[in-house]
């Protein structure tokens, strides 16, 4: 059976630590979903677990000298670095870090995370102590902008008797962020020069965030949106290099650079902005409209008492993606993208949405409130279209915008 993993290249780094052990596990589900892996040991590894277990469980030769006239022959550290899919640091200790961080390459596990051109994740493990020192704390947050990934470390009891952060995620979290990195890469990572700049002279047209429908002065009815994912994927717009109009309800987040923001409060202003922009190549209505404002909003704050409770009359708000997804071809963005929040039954749910709105794709996500994804960071995303159902697992928002964004440049390129 094809898994994630089946025929992907994974370049496993084990640094020095008690977690060294667990490695070993990680190996084994690696190999069981039909990765390739090929290991490089630290020497401090080398005291937690030995060269013949590694190899037995990878099938492969074991890498641990930099200078090994053989290995250069036969496969050097830059080739080993880049013949692999992905670079995976299990366990990741302060040391490595810190090297990784300073990019100092003084042996075969440093010099070929130096040398390669791919992506690189990391599980740190360390003493409490070592992993909230200044030191530590200043190298992680190089790596994270350098772009590496990092998962864990956990808390928890500790091999030296101490409790707090510093254990190493566990095998099969480590897998789950490996599977979740390679089920998004079918398309090309961003990063890469063929794809940095594919929405170059594209124009996106995004809206994002709540609607406020008035009822009064100081009331309002909205949606429980906190923009997070419209803004992100202004942000992966604009790092694609297109022209991005982000046309936002109240929200509190900062304006991503380089976007054109058009701040509007109610579903009906949101609508005239939209149009008033098009034409789009891509349309993206991420916004959480509210689907009905008060039919006549009152001109003073309404007062409780002797009137009993106030009598709210509704109207329905215009349906902005519908009306877009349905206009005339001259104004019909290229892709329009629909959002679907819900509660139960996501996929069908989201499949009458894509013939409802006329849209050419959906991307549904469970909201229910045990996914913690309203204001939340992370997401899980169906991309429903005509042609099928793509599930992705897990991600922060963020890699869901960029993951998306490539994708809809991906369709746009293969629609004209
Ligand atoms: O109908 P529902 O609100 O579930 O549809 C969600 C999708 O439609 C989202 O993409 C949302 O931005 C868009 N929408 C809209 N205008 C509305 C209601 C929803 O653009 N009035």
């Amino acid at each position: 059976m094809m898994t994630t993993l089946s025929g992907r290249s994974v370049l496993l780094i084990i640094g020095g630590g008690i977690a060294a052990y667990k490695s070993l596990e990680l190996i084994r589900l690696l190999k069981q979903r039909q990765a390739k892996v090929t290991a490089i040991m630290t020497k401090a590894a080398e005291q937690f677990v030995t060269q013949l277990s590694v190899a037995s469980l990878t099938a492969e030769k074991v890498y641990t000298d930099l200078f090994s006239l053989t290995d250069e022959v036969e496969m050097g550290h830059i080739e080993l670095s880049r013949s692999a899919d992905l670079l995976v640091v299990a366990p990741a200790s302060a040391d490595l870090m810190a090297k990784m961080a300073q990019g100092l390459a003084n042996d075969l596990a440093s010099t070929t995370l130096l040398a390669t051109d791919k992506k690189i994740l990391i599980a740190p493990a360390m003493n409490v102590r070592m992993w909230q020192h200044k030191a530590t704390m200043r190298n992680l947050s190089v790596l994270k902008a350098d772009g590496v990934r990092v998962i864990g470390p956990n808390d928890g009891e500790m091999a030296c008797g101490e409790y707090g952060p510093g254990r190493m995620a566990e095998p099969v979290e480590i897998l789950a962020a490996i599977e979740a990195h390679f089920a998004g890469s079918a398309l090309p990572l961003a990063g890469g020069a063929a794809t940095t700049r594919a929405l170059t002279g594209r124009k996106v047209l995004i809206t994002a965030g709540p609607t406020h429908e008035p009822i009064d002065p100081v009331r309002y009815i909205a949606n429980r949106s906190s923009g997070k994912q419209g803004y992100a994927l202004a942000e992966a717009a604009v790092a694609l290099g297109a022209e991005t109009v982000l046309v936002s309800g109240p929200v509190n987040l900062p304006i991503p650079p380089g976007a054109q923001m058009m701040p509007v409060e109610t579903a009906a202003e949101m609508l005239k902005v939209v149009e008033a922009e098009l034409p789009a190549d891509i349309a993206i209505f991420a916004a959480a409209v509210a689907d009905w404002r008060v039919a006549s909003t009152a001109d003073q704050k309404i007062k409780k008492g002797s009137g009993g409770l106030p009598d709210l009359k509704l109207a329905e708000n215009p349906d902005i993606l519908k009306t877009v997804a349905g206009a005339a071809k001259a104004k019909r963005p290229k892709l329009v993208v629909g959002f679907a929040a819900e509660t139960e039954n996501v996929i069908a749910n989201a499949k009458a949405k894509l013939a409802k709105k006329g849209c050419d794709l959906i991307v549904a996500n469970d909201v229910s409130a045990e996914k913690g994804v309203m204001g939340g960071d992370r997401n899980t995303v169906h991309l429903v279209s005509a042609s099928g159902v793509e599930s992705w697992p897990e991600l922060d928002k963020s890699e869901v915008a960029r993951r998306l964004m490539e994708d809809f440049a991906r369709r746009l390129g293969a629609k004209s």
